[in-house]
C-alpha cells in the first residue's frame, strides 16, 4: 500500500442521526479515526454498530450529519469513497458456485487489475488466509470460517485505504481469530485505517488504538483501552461469600454480580490498605467472605458499567 495520503483522518463523522420509523438508532454521533489507526466500535446487540458501518461505507443514508472517508464526502463523492474502502459484513457473502481462486481473480479484475496481476494477487491472498488447499473447490463446500476468510480476502483485493470490518471474528475458531488479529495489525502497519465492530472486548483491547462504546444511540465513551479502563476504579475486589444472605446484603454495593457463584465485585484502588479496610468493614465477624481476589478492571467492566447491562 503506497498511495495513502499522510496525516489527517481516515474517517470523520459528525452529527450522524438515523431513525427507522419511530426507532431512533443513532442520535447524533461523532467519530474521528486517524489514518493508519484502528477504532473498535463496541455496543450491545441492536446498538447501531452495523447501521453506523453501513452509513460510513455509503450503503445506507444518514438522516443528518456528514461523513468523510479517506478524505472524501460519502454523499457528494460517493464513488470515489467506494474505490478506496473495503467492507466485510457481519454475515459472509460469497458466491457459492465459484471457487476461492475464481472469486479472488474476479474481484481483482473488477478492481482493475490485469489478468496476470489478478492471478498473483489471488494467490497471495489465498496463502495469507490459509485457503490454498481449498482454492480449487467451490465455496459451497467451505465451512463458515472459511467463507468468512474468503469474504475478507475478497474485500482486500484492491488494497483499500479504509477497511470496515463488522464483527470480523464472529464464528471463527480461536486459531482463525488469531490469524485475523494478525491481519488487522498488518493492515494497520501498511497504513490502512480500520474500523471494526466487535462483541469481544478482548479483541478491542488487543487490536484497537481507540475504542468507542455505542449505547442508547450515542457514543457513551471514547478513548484508548487504557483510558477507558482507568475510568472504572482501576481494580475490582471480587468476594466469594459463604451464604446467600451475606451475598444479598452486599449486592447493592457491587459493580459485578455472579449469583450462581455467590461472587460479587466491588470497586477498589487495589492497594492492600484499601482492600484490608473493605474486608474489615464488610465482614467484621470474618464469617461472610470465603475467598477474595483483586483484579485489574477490564474493558468488560467499562462496557457493562457504561451500558448498564450489569444491573
Ligand atoms: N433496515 C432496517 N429497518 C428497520 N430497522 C432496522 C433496520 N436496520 C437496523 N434496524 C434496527 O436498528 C437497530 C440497530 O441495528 P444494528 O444492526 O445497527 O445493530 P448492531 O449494533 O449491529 O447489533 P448486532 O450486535 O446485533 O449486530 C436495531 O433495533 C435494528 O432492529
Ligand atoms: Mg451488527
Amino acid at each position: 500500500m503506497t498511495t495513502h495520503a499522510s496525516g489527517g483522518l481516515g474517517i470523520h463523522a459528525t452529527g450522524l442521526t438515523k431513525s427507522y420509523g419511530d426507532l431512533c438508532v443513532l442520535d447524533g454521533i461523532d467519530l474521528s479515526v486517524p489514518r493508519g489507526s484502528v477504532l473498535a466500535l463496541l455496543g450491545p446487540n441492536g446498538a447501531g454498530k452495523t447501521t453506523t458501518v453501513r452509513i460510513l461505507a455509503t450503503l445506507t443514508a444518514a438522516d443528518a450529519g456528514t461523513v468523510r472517508v479517506a478524505g472524501y464526502d460519502t454523499v457528494t463523492e460517493r464513488s470515489r469513497v467506494r474505490e478506496l474502502i473495503a467492507l466485510t459484513g457481519q454475515f459472509a457473502a460469497v458466491d457459492e458456485l465459484q471457487t476461492g481462486t475464481e472469486t479472488l481473480r474476479m474481484m481483482g479484475r473488477l478492481a482493475g487489475l490485469s489478468p496476470r496481476a489478478a492471478r498473483t494477487r489471488a494467490d497471495e491472498l489465498l496463502t495469507r488466509f490459509g485457503l490454498t488447499e481449498a482454492a480449487g473447490r467451490t465455496a459451497k463446500t467451505y465451512s463458515g470460517g472459511m467463507r468468512r476468510r474468503l469474504d475478507l480476502a475478497a474485500s482486500l483485493v484492491s488494497r483499500p485505504e479504509v477497511v470496515f470490518l463488522d464483527e470480523p471474528t464472529s464464528g471463527l475458531d480461536p486459531r482463525s481469530r488469531q490469524d485475523l488479529w494478525e491481519l488487522v495489525r498488518e493492515l494497520r502497519a501498511d497504513g490502512a485505517t480500520v474500523l471494526l465492530t466487535t462483541q469481544y472486548l478482548e479483541e478491542a483491547d488487543r487490536l484497537a488504538d481507540r475504542v468507542a462504546v455505542l449505547s442508547g444511540g450515542r457514543i457513551a465513551a471514547e478513548g484508548t483501552p487504557a483510558e477507558l479502563k482507568s475510568r472504572v476504579a482501576g481494580h475490582r475486589l471480587d468476594l466469594t461469600l459463604t451464604t446467600g444472605t451475606a451475598y444479598e446484603a452486599l449486592a447493592p454495593r457491587a459493580v459485578h454480580l455472579d449469583p450462581d457463584a455467590l461472587t460479587l465485585g466491588l470497586p477498589t484502588d487495589g492497594t492492600a490498605a484499601h482492600v484490608r479496610a473493605l474486608l474489615d468493614e464488610l465482614d467484621p465477624d470474618r464469617t461472610a467472605v470465603d475467598r477474595f481476589a483483586v483484579r485489574s478492571a477490564t474493558l468488560d467492566d467499562v462496557f457493562l458499567t457504561l451500558t448498564g447491562a450489569d444491573r
